[in-house]
């Protein structure tokens, strides 16, 4: 049994060629867009005050500038496979073609962290609709076991998050009928929540007061992680969370009509628009409202507030609840695309790989993806979720930065129409600071992941190593088992 069976590259370049199943309609805004959906989220909304006031201060500008950087070292690499590789299995495929079968699941199970679990997470959140009068009972608002206190300030507890799978069901239902479909409504939600920041940005800055930017830093706390270096690092940990999305515009690559080109623009251009925005918000709002005064909900708004801009809470609102739905949208559209690859490579229930005759959809994988993500956003409050989405989206940052070198040497004539640009430094620059990313995040959160992934292994072993496209055409080739795929 070789668990380290590999896909040839040039096989895999030559199916990303030839296989249509997948309507390719996307250009370079659209897929542009697409990151920008995935990425601005409730961690703009939400991490911004949270860090400043816990652990960093102003300088939450800095943990978002070092939170970027590492992900730009993560996007360059991401983007050199994804227009080598252009499939939708994305670093799960890129995995199988430079680690072999067994690290190509680890990923592609690790990725469920990313994106299943991502999208659960996010749609939680859609429990606050009623903050913007519409009416749902409050039994129904909010997953299973939360206390709700209404106006009259009695308590109830919730049952269902039943905001949470409307949200959900109708995303599944748009990813179903098409993807330009789906991209439409991703560039309408962009358009609304990028013109929020932007209004918050131009409107809010006459408002700041240098003198809330200093110190800079504070002094340590004396407890690590409290302000001071260790408190901008762990900074970084926490709004990492707000950059996350970006690479699922590689699992879009066989819906694109020109993903050699366009892919790197996608992945890198919607990262640097969003470090960009995210680095100006944060140095407003600690510059308008003083860091210790931003530990709420709402930082954002209360920023506005504090800049005479009240009548932007409910815009800020709306931008929010904009950002939550488009990031359900392209995690759903990354988890059903990297679900349906899997199964494509007998990983997976082989029928679920199916495409839909009349969308051209994995609709299956689709449908299968939206019913469990709905289930776990309805019933379970799923508490500090957001490090294991954070802790399993930079383990696979790891491992592509780790593939890109791996792939360098072993095969190095490649036509790459996209060289990651100094990639002896950038590659080991990126899996590194992943890595340290990764060691900041709470230890619970490293061990959350490894029962994560025991449950893979066992999967794994149960079921995808010997169901394997690979393992069985090994073993149709050579009845004796003695020889790989790839030498
Ligand atoms: N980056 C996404 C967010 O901040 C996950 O919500």
């Amino acid at each position: 049994m070789n668990l380290l069976r590999r896909k040839s590259v040039t096989q895999l370049q030559a199916d990303a060629l030839t296989d249509f199943r997948l309507k390719r309609a996307l250009g370079a805004t659209n897929l542009t867009a697409l990151g920008i959906g995935a990425i601005i989220g409730t961690g703009i909304f939400v991490l911004t005050g949270t860090v400043a006031a816990q652990n960093a201060g102003p300088a939450v500008v800095l943990s978002f500038v070092l939170a970027g950087v590492a992900s730009i070292f993560a996007a360059l690499c991401y983007s050199e496979f994804a227009s080598l590789v252009p499939m939708a299995g994305s670093a799960y495929t890129y995995g199988y073609a430079t680690l072999g079968e067994l690290f190509a699941w680890i990923i592609g199970w690790d990725l469920i962290l990313e994106y299943a679990l991502g999208a659960v997470t996010v749609s939680i959140g859609f429990s606050f609709l009623h903050d913007i009068g519409i009416h749902i009972p409050a039994q129904l608002s909010a997953a299973r076991g939360t206390l709700i206190t209404l106006v009259d300030g009695t308590q109830v507890t919730a049952v269902f998050n039943l905001p949470a799978v409307i949200i959900i069901a109708i995303i599944t239902f748009l990813l179903v009928i098409g993807i330009r479909e789906s991209a439409t409504v991703n560039n309408i939600i962009v358009f609304v929540k990028v013109a929020v920041v932007l209004l918050f940005i131009f409107g809010a800055a006459h408002a700041v007061n240098p003198a809330n930017w200093h110190p800079f830093i504070p002094p340590s706390a004396g407890v690590r992680g409290q302000f001071g270096w260790s408190g901008v690092m762990q900074g970084a940990g926490i709004v990492f969370f707000a950059y996350i999305g970006f690479d699922a515009v590689s699992t879009a690559a066989q819906e694109a009509k020109n993903p050699q080109r366009d892919m790197p623009i996608g992945i890198i251009g919607s990262l640097l628009i969003c470090t960009v925005l995210y680095i100006a918000v944060s140095a407003l709002a600690t510059g308008i409202v003083p860091y210790l005064q931003l530990d709420v909900p709402d930082p954002i708004a209360v920023a506005a507030d504090h800049a005479g801009l009240g009548w932007m809470s409910a815009l800020i609102k709306l931008g929010a609840i904009a950002g939550l739905s488009s990031v359900i949208l392209v995690m759903l559209l990354g988890q059903s695309r990297i679900f349906w690859t899997m199964a494509d490579d007998g990983l997976l229930p082989k029928f679920v790989s199916r495409v839909h005759p009349k969308f051209r959809t994995p609709w299956i994988t689709t449908i299968v993806t939206g019913v469990v993500v709905a289930f776990f956003a309805a019933l379970f409050t799923v508490r500090e979720a957001g490090s294991l989405v954070s802790i399993g989206t930079l383990l696979a940052f790891v491992i592509v930065s780790v593939g890109v070198l791996v792939l360098r040497i072993r095969e190095p004539e490649l036509p790459r129409t996209f060289k990651t640009p100094a990639v002896w430094i950038v590659a080991p620059l990126g899996a590194l600071s992943a890595l340290y990313l990764m060691i900041s995040l709470p230890w619970r959160t490293w061990e959350r992941l490894m029962v994560w992934f025991v449950i893979g292994m066992i999967v794994y072993f149960f079921y995808g190593v010997h169901r394997s496209k690979l393992a069985q055409s090994r073993v149709s080739a050579n009845p004796a088992g003695t020889s790989e795929n790839v030498p």
